[in-house]
């Protein structure tokens, strides 16, 4: 595939997210503008919101988790931005990241100076089961969702098909999950903003409040390990593996590169995107990758003139903990078959020198799937500024990586971001 360059630069100057989690209270609207503010008050010279001219919003189904479809303009309105054009993107949990895609593109070709895009689901007002079921939507639901699958399945299957093929083990994913609550213990945006250690302590506080019997779990795996703590949701897939149901919101303001320093002395150009398709998960040849995210890894890198090697932070889509081993290959951090081994190693760890979801991931952060994507940005653009805080990952990012999956990988896109 020819990979051209964007006809001309796009720059990140403002990014606001709302707190993550469950909110009986608020409403996508609600959550929408908590992250347009905060975006708003993150321009460092400020600016007139009358100023932008589209907007993108990623969501994936309002219409099935709030009963209100056609959610762009009502997310225009909240803002106050009627009348600017305001589409609506969905390619499930990849609709952020697709928004953050179409926002690059409007103004690359030269449509518009001055873009906001955003992500917003609210998940919570339906019970886990109906949740479920419209998740399953984002699978084939004429041969995948008949034959009894649901999207922890699907993730299940390639875990089952990855462990098989490469000798991981379900250790190995706990592994991934005890390092995105320990970074999501540091982000004060996450719906668990808790380490497994903090959580165990939690429940021995409970049980002994309650004079209930008091677990003795050793350490973390064992507590991992505890069918009744941690119980298995589509083995090896446990609780602790899971993305949570998550409501939240997240928006970021891009504009023609020429103008960024009118708006801050820090933007950070986007100098890489990448989106490709694939057949539903039954429909391919191999499980334990995902050809569509190597593809749009690809496309990014080319297009950035990158490497691999060159990324220093990354924000992948662990939907599930296994989809974080895959996404750590797909994405040329690690041969295939190698990504489980850099996971017990550490390697991956904030503190090592591949860090990867350093805001706590879907797993920790949470996962409000239209959000999600454009989340991912918010930590980068951190990152990259050095104001993560407590997990800044040091003084020297200069280039970092987004990474969001649709479904089982029907969809994925990946950007690419850097400090100039
Ligand atoms: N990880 C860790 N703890 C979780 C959790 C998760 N993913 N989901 C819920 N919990 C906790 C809750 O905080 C609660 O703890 P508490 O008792 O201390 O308050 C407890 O588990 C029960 O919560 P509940 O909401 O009743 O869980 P549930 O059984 O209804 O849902 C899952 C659990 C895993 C089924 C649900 O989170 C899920 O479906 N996740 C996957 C979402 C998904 O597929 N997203 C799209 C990916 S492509």
């Amino acid at each position: 595939m020819t990979v051209r360059k964007l006809g001309r630069g796009v720059a990140i100057v403002g990014a606001g997210m709302s707190r993550f989690g469950a909110f009986p209270g608020d409403t996508s609207r609600d959550l929408f503008v908590e992250a347009f503010r905060e975006m708003r008050a993150s321009v460092d010279k400020g600016f007139d919101p009358r100023d932008i001219e589209a907007i993108y919003v990623g969501n994936y189904s309002s219409d099935l988790f709030e009963g209100q479809g056609h959610i762009a303009p009502i997310m225009a309105d909240w803002v106050g931005l009627t009348p600017r054009p305001a589409t609506r993107v969905e390619d499930a949990c990849a609709s952020g990241g697709v928004a953050l895609r179409q926002g690059i593109v409007a103004i690359a070709s030269g449509l518009y100076d001055v873009v906001l895009v955003g992500g917003v689901e609210k998940m919570t007002n339906l019970p886990t089961e109906r949740v479920t079921d419209t998740l399953a939507t984002a699978g084939d639901v004429l041969y995948e969702i008949p034959a009894g699958f649901t999207f922890p399945g699907f993730y299940a299957a390639m875990a089952t098909a990855y462990m098989a093929r490469y000798g991981a083990t379900p250790e190995t994913l706990m592994r991934v999950g005890l390092k995105n609550h320990d970074n999501g213990a540091l982000n004060e945006k996450a719906q668990f903003g808790a380490t497994i250690r903090q959580v165990m302590d939690k429940r021995i506080a409970g049980a002994k409040a309650k004079g209930r019997p008091v677990p003795t779990w050793p350490d973390e795996m064992a507590f991992l390990h505890d069918d009744a703590a941690n119980p298995v949701i589509a083995w090896p897939m446990r609780l602790f593996d899971c993305s949570p149901i998550s409501d939240g919101a997240a928006v970021v303001l891009l504009v023609a590169e020429p103008l960024a320093r009118s708006f801050t002395d820090s933007p950070i150009a986007i100098v890489g995107s990448g989106q490709a398709s694939d057949s539903a998960l039954h429909g391919r040849s191999s499980l334990t990758g995902i050809r569509a995210a190597q593809l749009a890894a690809e496309q990014a890198y080319t297009m950035a003139g990158v490497t691999p090697a060159d990324v220093k932070v990354a924000e992948v889509h662990d939907c599930f903990t296994i989809a974080e081993i895959l996404a750590t290959e797909d994405l040329g951090f690690f041969a295939a078959g190698e990504g489980w081994r850099a996971a017990e190693e550490g390697l991956t760890a904030r503190t090592g020198p591949r860090p990867v979801n350093t805001s706590g991931g879907l797993k920790s952060k949470g996962h409000p799937v239209g959000a999600s994507g454009v989340g991912q940005v918010l930590e980068v653009w951190k990152q990259m500024r050095g104001i993560a805080g407590a997990r800044q990952v040091g003084a020297n990012v200069d280039l970092a990586l987004t990474h969001n999956v649709g479904g089982t990988g029907q969809t994925c896109v990946v950007h690419i971001f850097e400090r100039r």
